[in-house]
């Protein structure tokens, strides 16, 4: 078992208390090189390190973001990089009394012997990378394992490998002294039901808490970020407001233990609107009655409305910096059960 000093299991349980402290969630700004120039591409953004910095200040240098956001997950391009007048993002973003985390998983890749899953990468060398960003400034880091849905899948093995792989992540962080955020996301792509949507997700929550916790890992130091339960996309019967919140809880509530100080969800391609709708129908029903806290770490829902405004012009920073603090704001409201739009 590892060594955990009780000052650094203080620090840890500190810094995950803090992400969700004061009805605040997360901001996801972590897209991998290829993944944020395909979100460019789609509106005629030139795809160069050049847009994706400014677009990155845009981000950082929202007045007031902190008023919603406790945290915000970067990638490593990102952390590396600084404002036109030569602040260093970090320096920016812990000014603004917001924590700064990393993504240092390094993708999902085809997975062998499975050909329609993935097994995320990147365990090798963490321990070195994870220093350096440490250094660097950041508290707390994200790895995503991705799950697909179809008459049998996912399989066992795929499941079983990403719960393993996010528990020796989650291990290699608490080390190092970085909450982790462990995010085995089932994607909504398919033309599956609600009920299989819990039926997988129960699955695999299950097989990641008994993989952090044959590794050792401090629950109260660490945060869960799953998907929410819903239909596939392509299922004819789409899910009410109230049945999505509710299958939502019930599933949670049976899989992820009451030492975990908060559960932070994914987006994973929602609209906004809807994916802060949902969060608020959950926080109205059940927040005062739930052992964790009901967040965000939101992406899309939060970026996308922003992204569309901007559109790499730098007369439209001040509108889109407006739509993010707004979109931000939604899903603080909606953790108090609040959310109009
Ligand atoms: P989305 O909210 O866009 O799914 O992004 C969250 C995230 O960090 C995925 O890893």
């Amino acid at each position: 078992k590892m060594e955990k000093t009780l000052m650094h299991r203080q620090m840890l349980i500190d810094t995950a208390s803090a992400l969700v402290a004061d009805d605040k969630g997360l901001l996801a700004i972590d897209e991998s090189i290829t993944t944020c120039n395909k979100r460019f591409v789609a509106l005629a953004i030139p795809q160069t390190e050049a847009a994706r910095h400014d677009y990155r200040e845009l981000i950082v240098t929202t007045s007031g973001l902190a008023e919603s956001i406790s945290g915000l997950i970067l990638y490593d391009e990102t952390i590396r990089q600084s404002s036109d007048d030569g602040t260093p993002f970090v320096k920016l973003i812990v000014e603004a009394g917001i924590i700064p985390g990393i993504k240092v998983d390094i993708g999902a890749k085809g997975m062998a012997g499975h050909p329609q899953e993935k097994i995320t990468e990147g365990l090798d060398g963490l321990r070195e990378r994870m220093a350096e960003y440490v250094q660097m400034g950041a508290r707390f880091a994200k790895w995503r394992a991705v799950l697909t849905v179809a008459d049998n899948l996912p399989s066992r093995g795929c499941i079983e490998a990403n719960a393993h792989a996010l528990a020796r992540y989650a291990a290699l962080c608490q080390e190092a002294g970085l909450v982790p955020i462990v995010e085995p996301e089932v994607i909504m792509a398919g033309e599956h039901s609600l009920d299989r949507c819990r039926e997988v997700t129960e699955e695999v929550l299950h097989t990641v808490f008994n993989q952090l916790y044959r590794q050792g890992i401090l629950l109260e130091g660490m945060i869960l970020k799953p998907n929410m339960l819903l239909p596939g996309l392509a299922c004819p019967q789409q899910a009410k407001l109230d049945d999505v919140a509710d299958a939502t809880v019930n599933c949670l509530l049976r899989a992820v233990p009451a030492a975990v100080p908060g559960i932070m969800f994914l987006s994973g391609g929602q609209a906004a609107g809807l994916a802060s709708a949902r969060l608020n129908a959950m926080n109205v029903r059940y927040k005062s009655q739930l052992p964790w806290a009901l967040s965000f770490s939101f992406g899309r829902a939060i970026q996308q409305p922003a992204l569309a405004a901007w559109l790499g012009k730098k007369d439209q920073v001040i509108a889109a910096q407006n739509i993010l603090y707004h979109r931000a704001k939604c899903n603080r409201d909606a953790r108090k059960g609040q959310f109009t739009d």
